[in-house]
C-alpha cells in the first residue's frame, strides 16, 4: 500500500510572505470557506489547489470526480452574493478576508451560478431544507468563485498540541515506524462502540490516527473542546500510547453521509492514512441515509482510484448476554440484550444530569461530558 497523496502530489500553497498590497478586491469568507481555504493550503484536499471552477464543480456533483477524473465527492466552493460577484472579474486577484483579517488570495478563474437543487440532490441525496447540510448550502450566497488560492495566514489553533498538517502527520507516522495507519473520523465523544471498532482495527493495523473533526458542526453536537478533553482521558487510560496519534481535523461537517465518507477517506489519505474506518451511518444525520450507504459507495471506485482502504464495521453495541461489545456478525442474541442509545438520547440524559450506562460510555468520558455540559449551561 503506497502512501501517495491523492492525485500524486501534496499541495503546498501556504505563503505568509505573499505581498497583497496591490490587491484591491476583497471576498468575505464564512466559517466553512475559511476552513476550506486552510485545508487547501496545507494539502489536506490534494490535488485540489483552489475553490472549484464550474467545470470541476459540475464534474464533482454529477460524476463524483474532478474534471481530471480523479475521484472527489464534496464540492469545495467559495460562495459570494450577486452584488459582490458583480464587482469581480476573471483574471484578477482578490483577498480572502474573515473578521477584517486577510487569510489568503484567490486568482479568480471562474464566476458562476450553481444549480443548488442539483447539488443538494446529488451530493446530499435530498432536497429537504431540514437537512442541516442542505439548509447550509441554501443559506450560503448564490454565486461561486473558482480559482487557485494562496493561504497567507493560518487559522488560530484552538488545540495546538494536536494540530498537524498532512506533511507533519506523514512524517510522524514514518517516525513511529507505522506502515499501516487507520484514520478515524468523528464528531462525537468516543463511546464504547467507537472504541470497539478502533481497537478491532488496531488488531491488524499498525497505528490509529484519531482525527476528530473540530470545524463547524450543527449546534446540538457536543463542542470540540469538551470532546477533546474526553479523548484525552480515554487515550490516557485505555489505549496503548505508542499506537495512537490524536490530531484535529479542522474541516466543517457537511452531514452528507456517503459522499462525505468518500471525502473523509480521501482527506485522511492525504494525512498519510492507508486505511479508514467507516462504521454505521458515517457522517449521517436523521434518517436521510441507509445504515450502510456510506460503506456501499466505496464499491463505485477501484482500489487504485481511492488509494485508501475502507475498513467497514457493522453497527456495534454492548450485549448483556455476551457481556461484551459485539455486532450482529458476532452476537447471536436478540435486540433485548443489546444496549443501543442514540446520540440524541445520550445528550438528553446528560443534560438532565442522568448518567449513561458504562456499557455505553466509559465513566471517565461521562464525567467530562457532564462537567462540560454544566459549563456550557453556565456560560450561555
Ligand atoms: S461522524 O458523523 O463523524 O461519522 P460519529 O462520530 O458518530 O459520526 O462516528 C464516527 C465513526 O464511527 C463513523 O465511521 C461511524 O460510522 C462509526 N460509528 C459510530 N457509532 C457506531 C456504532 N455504534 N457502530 C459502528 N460504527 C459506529
Amino acid at each position: 500500500m503506497s502512501l501517495q497523496p491523492h492525485g500524486g502530489k501534496l499541495v503546498q500553497a501556504y505563503n505568509p510572505e505573499k505581498d497583497t498590497t496591490a490587491i484591491v478586491k476583497e471576498i468575505a469568507l464564512d466559517a466553512i470557506s475559511l476552513s476550506d481555504l486552510e485545508l487547501i493550503g496545507i494539502g489536506g484536499y490534494s490535488p485540489i489547489e483552489g475553490f472549484l471552477t464550474q467545470e470541476d464543480y459540475v464534474s464533482v456533483v454529477e460524476r463524483t470526480r474532478l474534471a481530471s477524473d480523479v475521484v472527489w465527492s464534496i464540492p469545495i466552493t467559495l460562495p459570494v452574493t450577486k452584488e459582490v460577484a458583480a464587482t469581480l472579474q476573471v483574471g484578477e486577484e482578490a483577498k480572502l478576508v474573515y473578521d477584517n483579517t486577510v487569510y489568503g488570495v484567490i486568482e479568480i478563474a471562474d464566476i458562476y451560478e450553481p444549480d443548488k437543487k442539483k447539488e443538494a440532490l446529488l451530493v446530499y441525496g435530498t432536497e429537504d431544507l431540514e437537512h442541516p447540510g442542505v439548509k447550509k448550502l441554501h443559506e450560503r450566497p448564490a454565486v461561486y468563485i473558482g480559482g487557485k488560492i494562496t493561504l497567507i495566514k493560518r487559522l488560530e489553533q484552538k488545540f495546538p498540541t494536536y494540530s498537524f498538517d498532512p506533511a507533519e502527520t506523514r512524517q510522524l507516522f514514518a517516525d513511529k515506524g507505522w506502515k499501516t495507519i487507520v484514520g478515524f473520523q468523528t464528531r462525537n465523544p468516543v463511546h464504547r462502540a467507537h472504541e470497539y471498532i478502533q481497537k478491532a482495527a488496531l488488531e491488524t493495523i499498525d497505528g490509529l490516527f484519531l482525527n476528530p473533526l473540530v470545524g463547524e458542526t450543527k449546534s446540538d453536537d457536543v463542542s470540540a473542546a469538551i470532546r477533546m478533553e474526553s479523548y484525552e482521558v480515554l487515550l490516557a487510560n485505555y489505549y496503548p500510547q505508542n499506537r495512537v496519534q490524536l490530531g484535529v481535523f479542522p474541516a466543517a461537517m457537511r452531514y452528507a453521509g456517503p459522499k462525505e465518507a468518500i471525502f473523509h477517506a480521501l482527506v485522511r489519505k492525504n494525512y498519510g492514512c492507508t486505511h479508514f474506518i467507516v462504521g454505521r451511518d458515517h457522517a449521517g444525520v436523521g434518517d436521510y441515509y441507509g445504515t450502510y450507504d456510506a460503506q456501499k459507495i466505496f464499491e463505485q471506485f477501484t482500489a487504485d482510484e481511492l488509494g485508501i482502504v475502507p475498513l467497514k464495521f457493522e453497527h456495534s453495541f454492548y450485549c448483556t448476554k455476551c457481556e461484551g461489545m459485539a455486532t450482529t456478525k458476532t452476537c447471536p442474541h436478540d435486540k433485548s440484550a443489546h444496549v443501543i442509545l442514540s446520540g440524541t438520547k445520550v445528550r438528553e440524559m446528560l443534560r438532565n444530569g442522568e448518567v449513561p450506562p458504562v456499557t455505553f460510555s466509559r465513566q471517565e468520558v461521562v464525567e467530562v461530558l457532564i462537567r462540560g455540559m454544566r459549563q456550557e449551561v453556565v456560560s450561555q
